[in-house]
């Protein structure tokens, strides 16, 4: 049978028909005729592998990959995609995070799904609209698969494909990432992964932190843009250097640039010179090193880029607003004495729904009161960044849809409620949204 983790999901489809009866769950769904431009199968199956200490130990994978596929479509494309569990005893879903698809094609088990049990099956459909980086993961029990391996790239590109010159590599960081053959891990293999690149090429390197913490990231010998976050451009980025970039869990970076004459690295720690680094180098031979990283900054995606036009800021008359207050105490959980990661006191399911009607805008303030960082997650919509801290962002749109509130900060952000349905709002340290910290967003 299956068991439910209750941050994972908490409701029943029957919240559907209770609170969006006008909506009927037919228009929540992705296209259902049409033939697909894409198809994919991704088989949900345990593996038995041998850790580096030469311990046997159980993971996860998508088609016996982890990260499983690499998933690349393009822009305004029909996808389908067909999920096979094959032995996983507590059910999987897929979760296309970031991507704005329909309720019914988001994947949340207990939600918009029931999981699907070992020897089922379900099929995904949805139009491909949003350009950029994203991932997919199961989203059963989600703290336990993703970190077993349940977890892949997903990424739109823009229908006018680009010379086929370009390197255009996705980077994903997780603790249990091997090889699929495209997609790079950093964070597990512990060595070198050299990829053969010409000078004068243009680079994408596209970022995803898959893990529980904000990840450093340090690209060392070249200059770069960071041409888009969570999967939306920027506007007019600078070139910059030697800044460490720290990626919320659950978050994006893509960063562009052209390829010089040396060495690029890009690795987690500073010191990525040695063959046993954990680290990615681009190179146009077999033996050239990157420079050592010098640390100038950190990366602030508050004051990058160049301001443009925003369809609401601090003026805009809301239709909603809430302040959200994520802390934590020490509580009774799935019966178990545990630290509770709360929300305005609450934990999930008893949290109350930002509750919203199709046309809002909506404003959405988080105060981070606890000692831990939490990446907020919004399902189904991309939030805009106002402020930080009381100051509005001065660089380009900043637009998110997970977003890191370290302790102490405060953010104001808002969005549009143009995608009805129920969705989830919870915090990506998976760990955390397993403790309690997960909200409804419920169109009335
Ligand atoms: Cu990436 Cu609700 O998840
Ligand atoms: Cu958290």
């Amino acid at each position: 049978p299956a068991r439910m983790n209750m941050a994972d999901h908490g409701g029943s489809l029957h919240h559907h028909t209770n609170h969006a009866s006008m909506i009927s769950v037919e228009d929540l769904k992705g296209p259902q005729s049409g033939t697909p431009d894409r198809m994919f199968t991704l088989s949900a199956q345990t593996m038995k592998r041998t850790t580096l200490s030469g311990e046997l130990e159980e993971v996860w994978a998508f088609n016996q990959l982890i990260p499983g596929p690499e998933l690349r479509v393009q822009e305004g494309e029909l996808v389908e995609v067909k999920l096979v569990n094959i032995d996983i005893d507590e059910g999987v879903t897929l979760h296309w995070h970031g991507l704005n698809v329909p309720n019914g094609e988001d994947g949340v088990a207990g939600l918009t799904q029931d999981a699907v049990l070992p020897g089922g099956q379900h099929t995904y459909r949805f139009i491909a609209n949003q350009t950029g980086t994203y991932w997919y993961h199961s989203h059963q029990q989600s703290s336990v698969q993703v970190a077993k391996g349940l977890y892949g790239v997903l990424i739109v590109e823009p229908q006018a494909s680009n010379e086929a010159k370009n390197v255009d590599l996705a980077v994903m960081s997780h603790g249990q990432g091997t090889s699929n053959g495209t997609t790079i891990t950093l964070g597990s293999l512990g060595e070198l992964q050299r990829v053969l690149v010409n000078p004068g090429t243009s680079v994408r390197l596209r970022l995803i932190n898959a893990r529980n913490m904000p990840q450093s990231f340090h690209l060392s010998g070249v200059q770069f843009r960071v041409t888009a976050i969570d999967g939306i451009d920027l506007h007019e980025p600078q070139l910059i250097s030697g800044q460490k970039l720290l990626l919320a869990a659950g978050g994006r970076y893509d960063l562009s640039f052209q390829m010089p004459t040396g060495a690029v690295g890009l690795a987690h720690s500073t010191d990525f010179i040695t063959d046993h680094s954990d680290a990615l180098v681009l190179a146009s031979n077999n033996k050239d090193l990157p420079p050592p990283f010098q640390q100038e900054s950190t990366f602030d995606p508050a004051a990058y880029g160049t301001p443009s036009s925003v369809p609401f800021d601090a003026e805009t008359n809301y239709d909603r607003s809430y302040t959200l207050v994520l802390d934590n105490r020490v509580g009774f959980y799935n019966g178990k004495l545990t630290n509770l990661q709360t929300i305005n006191g609450y934990v999930f399911p008893h949290t109350p729904s930002l509750m919203v009607r199709e046309g809002d805008i909506v404003k959405v303030k988080f105060v981070n009161r606890g000692f831990m960082d939490h990446p907020m997650h919004l399902h189904g919509h991309h939030i805009l960044v106002l402020s930080r801290n009381g100051t509005a962002v001065t660089g380009s749109p900043w637009w998110t849809d997970t977003l890191n509130v370290a302790p102490g900060e405060t953010y104001e952000t808002a969005f549009a409620a143009d995608n009805p349905g129920l969705w989830m709002d919870h915090c990506h340290n998976l760990d955390h949204a397993a403790a309690g910290m997960s909200m409804h967003l419920m169109y009335e």
